[in-house]
Parts: structure tokens; sequence; C-alpha cells
């Protein structure tokens, strides 16, 4: 599946692009299947319907665990590092990753669960998350794992869209030198959710939660029933390619998230084939993803795409300043860890330390270096090619989305040749196009649009949730017959590409996608807020800081505390993740005379450039920008 060099490369794509069936087919081939496809694809964009593989059945963790065991059942599949340096580490062989599957899809069985079910995942980063999820896929069972930063609002919104039965927690999670008390923020949700017929709760922090009769069951009392039973094997769920695999929630330009459907034949073709092309992973090489399985990149580049290509996989429990600023670099050492995935967020954190952090540590097994989740930058790429891959590593820069299931623009680590600052070049059987406002194709080098796919890939998404038209209306409706990525790029003289960032109403902070409606409306939810507008503005470390133009005329006499409570309304309402870095009083929003709010001035001021604003004579009242600009933070 990987190509080995950059002539190869462009002859492989052009395949890719003049027969995509038969170059998908081939790859495919690769992949355990209970029985092979009728039709490679059957699709439209106008539906949209997306069917790969059509008629093939599988199970997706036969591919990832079983396929293993004949001649790599001692291999480590993962490697587990706890938040606390003085704990023990756990490494779980594909043998043992594989028991344990079992065993806890026999829990679930037990408790309920059946093919075709919803359960909701909020977990620490320890194995057991990721053996919660293979769980789900070796019954059939629809994943929808909630990032620990959500709140329990978040949770229960989440949990009521996809009428999960079952959730699976823990008593808290360690994260630095905090505790969150995840079983508690799950009580909280569930008041709202009936349908929630079972919790399994994993003992972690030890910290006391209320256990409901009936309803609450220790994940350790339920492993020891089935260990009684004594049948340790749960022979995996037969899967149509079709059937669902997992919903990821993300955020849009509305207030609702919306929950991101991938199904299992194409996504897993596709998580396995980016994974073993971009980051060329060969046996035994030790790759470490810094993510959390919360979000897509670790579903797809610690679970799903590495497991199916039996790699070993470095999970990491904690965060990177914890005991301090070096953690990942011991990490690095301690498992001699060859490729390192991680996000410029962090590399941008971990450069503002200074070298000294980097002091002693050896970071020679390094090979391969990766980047996610925003643009890399020129000033992070060269720290992190230099102080970490000391000029010997490629830096593979990977955009993608939730919705792309997989990698789209990236390099190819010791192939492509690399740009700082730049994706690069499309994936083999990635058809990219720029746009303009207009949905005109924008030919040529030198040039920059609106990012659109023209042709399906395996990972494309194939639903939202419960709402199909939604997903029409989102991805395939601006643009006829292509997928619209929302994100603007820049096409260089090479046919490089470098993302510019999205181009409609969605945050990136720290990696993290947040729809700008969706904190206005938890904004506008604490008491004394009238209005509010959000806007995003330049952050050193973030990428993007949330900036919040709040109107509130009643501050009960004090403007400080006021702030805090609207920040903490808004951590209660969606979570942590979400809380605005800056709020700026004002007295009003400027305006159109039909009443829309002019994002595009207070983005200016937000990013402190108020030198020309545009034309403001159509506002309502001009006079408030007057007062916004001499007010902005
Ligand atoms: C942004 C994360 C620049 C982009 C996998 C995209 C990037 C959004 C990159 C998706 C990159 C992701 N360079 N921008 N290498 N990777 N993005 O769904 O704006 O959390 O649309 O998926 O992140 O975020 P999501």
């Amino acid at each position: 599946m990987q190509v080995k060099t950059f002539d190869e490369y462009q002859q492989v794509y052009r395949k890719s692009v003049e027969e995509p069936e038969a170059f998908w087919a081939e790859i495919a081939e690769n992949f355990k299947w209970r029985k092979k496809w009728d039709k490679v694809l059957e699709w439209n964009f106008t539906e949209p319907k997306v069917e790969w593989f059509k008629g093939a059945k599988l199970n997706i963790t036969e591919n990832c665990l079983d396929r293993h065991l004949e001649n790599n059942a001692d291999t480590p599949a993962i490697i587990w590092e706890p938040n606390d340096p003085s704990e023990n580490h756990r490494i779980l062989t594909y043998k043992q990753l594989h028991d344990k599957v079992c065993q806890f899809a026999n829990v679930l069985k037990n408790n309920g669960a059946k093919k075709g079910d919803r359960i909701c995942i909020y977990m620490p980063m320890v194995p057991e998350l990721a053996i919660a999820v293979l769980a789900c896929a070796r019954l059939g069972a629809v994943h929808s794992v909630v990032f620990g930063g959500f709140s329990a609002q978040s949770i229960a919104d989440r949990i009521k869209d996809a009428e999960c039965n079952i959730v699976i927690t823990a008593d808290g999670a360690e994260r630095g030198n905090k505790n969150v008390p995840l079983k508690s923020v799950i009580d909280d949700a569930l008041v709202q959710c009936p349908s929630i017929k079972r919790v399994i709760v994993l003992t972690r922090s030890h910290t006391p939660v209320s256990m409901i009769k009936g309803r609450d069951v220790w994940w350790e009392d339920e492993v020891k029933k089935v260990e009684t039973q004594g049948n340790p094997d749960c022979p995996a769920e037969e899967m149509d390619t079709e059937d669902m695999l997992f919903i990821l929630y993300t955020s849009g330009s509305t207030g609702k998230p919306k929950g991101v459907v991938h199904t299992c034949g194409g996504y897993m073709v596709y998580a396995g084939y980016t994974f073993a092309n971009a980051f060329q992973y060969q046996p035994g090489e030790v790759y470490f993803c810094t993510a959390d399985i919360g979000w897509i990149t670790g579903h797809s580049y610690i679970a799903y795409g590495p497991l199916t290509q039996g790699a070993t996989v470095v999970m990491f429990e904690g965060i990177p300043t914890y005991p301090d600023a070096g953690r990942f670099w011991d990490i690095v050492d301690k498992f001699k860890v060859n490729i390192f995935y991680t996000a410029p967020t962090a590399i941008r954190s971990l450069m503002s330390f200074g070298d000294d952090i980097l002091k002693g540590k050896d970071l020679s097994s390094l090979t391969k270096l990766g980047s996610v989740g925003e643009p890399l930058n020129e000033e992070a790429w060269h720290w992190f090619n230099d102080k970490i891959g000391k000029g010997k590593c490629p830096i593979v820069d990977t955009w993608w989305q939730t919705e792309t299931g997989g990698f789209m623009i990236s390099p190819i680590a010791n192939v492509t040749p690399l740009k700082p600052g730049y994706a690069s070049l499309p994936l083999p059987g990635v058809q990219t196009v720029l746009v303009d406002e207009n949905g005109k194709e924008i030919e040529g080098n030198g040039v920059s649009g609106n990012l659109c796919i023209k042709f399906p890939w395996p990972g494309i998404l194939r639903t939202t949730y419960g709402d199909h038209e939604r997903c029409r209306q989102t991805y395939f409706a601006t643009y006829e017959n292509m997928y619209f990525t929302g994100d603007g790029v820049l096409r260089d003289e090479d046919g490089y590409y470098r993302i510019t960032g999205r181009v409609d109403d969605v945050l990136n902070v720290s990696g993290h996608r947040i729809g700008t409606a969706e904190v206005e409306n938890a904004l506008n939810m604490h008491s004394s807020v009238v209005e509010s507008a959000v806007v995003g503005y330049p952050h050193d470390i973030k990428g993007q800081g949330v900036y919040a133009f709040v109107v509130s005329p009643d501050k009960h006499g004090n403007e400080d505390i006021t702030r805090k409570d609207i920040i903490m309304t808004v951590s209660r309402i969606i979570g942590p993740i979400a809380k605005p870095d800056k709020i700026q009083f004002v007295s009003g929003l400027p305006k159109t005379r039909s009443g829309k709010i002019m994002r595009r001035i207070l983005r200016k001021i937000a990013e402190g450039d108020t030198s020309n604003l545009g034309d403001t004579s159509t506002l309502l009242d001009p006079g408030v920008v007057e007062e916004i600009k001499a007010g902005a933070l």
C-alpha cells in the first residue's frame, strides 16, 4: 500500500483519479473481509449517497486484532503511559488486547448491548477507553465518544440526539494535577436522559461517586462475572460494509453540534491506508500520537488506523506540561518512539518554555514527525524540525477533518518534498478543487479559493445522525456536485496546498473546533446577557482565541465577577474547552439595518487591526463601532 518514490506517487495519484474504483479495490485487498464486495462504489453528491465496497461483509476488529494473532500475537499493540510518571506504564500485546476486547464485549452483551445500539463513551485516556471502543465495534454497537472537556449539558445533548442506551465512563480522570469527576458529570447529564438504562463505571481516580441501583455497575465487577462464566471468546458480529461504525459530534456554523457518521468498510480501508502510507509505517516501529480518543484523530490514528496495520501505539493519559514541559520528550526517550504525531498548539506551547526542557532528553529514536489540527506555522515548523527532528525527520503535516475520516492532503514521509507551512499534496484518491464564491472552479497554480473535493473517497462521512438533510445542506449544497470542506486554501506555483483556515463561522482553538454560534448560545443563556457575538483572534499558542462581545447592561455593580459568571456559564453549557479568552462588554453590536451582525468589523477589532474597518455607513448605529474600538481588549 506504500508508495516509495515521488515518481511513484505521481503515477499512483494519476491512476487513482483515472480509475478510482480499480485503485481502491486494490487497496481494499489488503484487508480482511468476511465477504468481498459486489461493486466498489455507488454514489451521487446530490442526495448525497456514498456506498463503498457494496455487498461486502466484515468486522473492523478482526482487522485490528484477530488477523495479527497468527504472526504478531506478542507484538505490543498499546503502550500506555499514565498521567503520573511514578505510576507504572502498561503494555498490551495484540493477544492481550484481543482478549480484553472480547471480554468487555461480553460485558456489554451481559448488560443488554446489541448490534445497532448507540453507546456513549466518556472516559479518561486509559487502555480501557480503546478497549471499550473496540468492544462496541466487535458487537456492531455504534460508539459515540465524547471528549472529557465537554459539560454535562453537551453530553446530554449528544446522548439524546443519538438515543444512546448505555454509557461507559470512569469515576474520574487525572489530567496534570487536576481530577475531572467524570461520573459526577455523567450523573448530571443523565437527569435529562431517560434512554440510558446502564452506566458502566471504570475505577481510575478512586474519587467517591454515586452508584444508582439498577442503573450503575462497576466495570471490574462486570468483568469478573464474565470471567466466572468462563467463555473468554466473543465472535465478531458480521457487519455490512455500510453499517454504522461510529458517531462523532463536531461543531459547525449553527448552534447545534452534528453527529458525523462513519461506516465500517470504507472508513477502515481509508484509516488503515492513509496511516500506512503517509507515515510509511514499518513493522516494529513505535508510534506515539498525542491526541485524545475523544477526537477524530484518536479514532483514526490511535485506534483504528494503526491497529489495522499491526502497529505499536503509545497512548498517553496526561498533558504535555505535567509534571513539566519535558514530558513528551521523556516519553519519546522512555519508549524509543520512532514516529511522533502531535498538534501545532502543543508544539508552540512547548516552544515557549525554551530549549532547556530538551536538555538530557534522548530523541535519537525519532525518524518521522507529524502534525494535525490547524496550520503549522513556519516558526513552529522550524522548531519542530530543528530541535525535535534534528533536521533528519520529515514532518508530515496532515490536513483532514472529522468528516473525511482520514488524511486528505499530506506529505508522504521521505517521499514528498517538504515545504514549511504546507500540507503539500493530495494523497492518492483525493480529488481536490479550488472554487470561487460562485462555485466556479479555479484552475492552475498560484491561486487561492475555497477547498472542495469532487469525488468520493472511502472515508467520507455518510450522513449526520438523524438528519440527512443537514448533511446535504452543510457539505454538499454550497457547491454543486462537490464536498465543501469549509476551509480556505492557497495552491502555490508548485501546486502545493497551504490551508489558510476556516471560511465559515467555526473557530479552531488549540486544534479544537468550536462553532461561534454555539458559544453565543451559551453566552446568551447567562441571565444578564442580552446579546453577544463571538469571533476568533490570533493567539500565539492556541492558534485562535475566543473573543466575545457581550451586551450586558446589568452587571450587579461588579464587572469582573459578571465576566467570571459568564465564563462559568459557558463552561456549564458547552464545557471548559469553549471558555472565551476575552469578554468585552459593549452597549450594542454593529448591525446592518436588517439586523445582521457585521462580524467582519468585530473580527478586525478583535485582531487589533482597526485601521481600515471598511464601509460602516450601512450600519444602523455607526457610533457603536467607535465605542467598541475604544474599549477593545
Ligand atoms: C483544521 C481534525 C491546517 C481545518 C483532524 C479543518 C488543519 C479542521 C489541519 C478539522 C492542517 C486540520 N493544517 N488546518 N494540517 N488539520 N485542520 O474535524 O480547518 O477536528 O477543517 O479534524 O481543522 O478539524 P477536526
